[in-house]
């Protein structure tokens, strides 16, 4: 089986584990090519919830696409569940998320969520977070301070760029990247992360710092996990 097939295969997964939600709920819903797999998933059965809420333009636009109706994360309360990704998940439930640039409005999601259901291939789960690098979204004028404070945590620390350049928009190929909410994002290599909880917390202190893609406050609940073999459930 190839990695798309897993994301598929986890996708599938974690609609059967949403479905045992009572219907008439929100779902909240997130971002990058595994929730993709997902949001496609569900489609037929979306109305078993009363609307999502989503954590990015791309996923409004996808979820839109296939009907779900998309509401203000401003005027939901109660979120019995929000579904994403992670680039890394260790084994206590803490991630590194954000490989797709959508971390604040994830982690945003996530905090209003009563469990997070992560859903990844095998290939994303380690016993220490930090061979990925960690995604910092940034105030753009910050750039500069904030890259010395992250250089002295250990890291390397470069400034995201982004994939799709427009020439005819006057971009250079070393056009930053920028978020759904006008941030950059700074990418720090090279780490290894033995204490999530405490290094969010430390990075979120920097003046400049929008959101730290580590998910340790808000780590998963459960993880569903796809393999050759099939899906795993796992809580913490
Ligand atoms: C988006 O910003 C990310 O947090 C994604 O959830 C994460 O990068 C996983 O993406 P894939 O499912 O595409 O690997």
């Amino acid at each position: 089986m190839n990695q798309d097939q897993l994301k598929q295969l986890v996708g599938e997964g974690a609609r059967d584990e949403v479905l045992k939600l009572p219907a008439g709920q929100i779902l909240g819903v997130g971002t990058g090519s595994t929730a993709n797999c997902f949001i496609d998933a569900l489609a037929p059965h979306k109305d078993h919830f009363a609307g999502a809420v989503s954590s990015s333009n791309a996923t409004t636009e996808r979820l839109l696409k296939h009907g779900f109706t998309v509401l203000d994360p401003n005027d939901v309360k109660d979120l019995p569940a929000y579904v994403d990704g992670a680039d890394e998940i260790d084994s206590a439930g803490n991630m590194i998320k954000g490989g797709g640039g959508a971390l604040t409005r994830e982690k945003i999601i996530a905090s209003m969520a009563q469990q997070f259901i992560c859903i990844c291939d095998a290939s994303k789960q380690v016993p220490v977070l930090g061979t990925f690098a960690l995604p910092v979204e940034i105030i753009p004028l910050s750039r500069g301070v904030v890259t010395r404070e992250l250089e002295k945590l250990g890291g390397t620390v470069s400034l995201r760029l982004s994939k799709e350049t427009r020439s005819d928009l006057g971009q250079t190929p070393s056009q930053a990247f920028v978020t759904d909410n006008g941030g950059w994002i700074l990418d720090v290599a090279g780490l290894r992360i033995s204490d999530p909880l405490a290094l969010e917390a430390q990075i979120n202190q920097i003046a400049g710092v929008i959101t730290v893609g580590l998910f340790a406050k808000e780590k998963a609940d459960i993880l569903l996990v796809s393999n050759a073999s099939g899906v795993s459930r796992l809580t913490f």
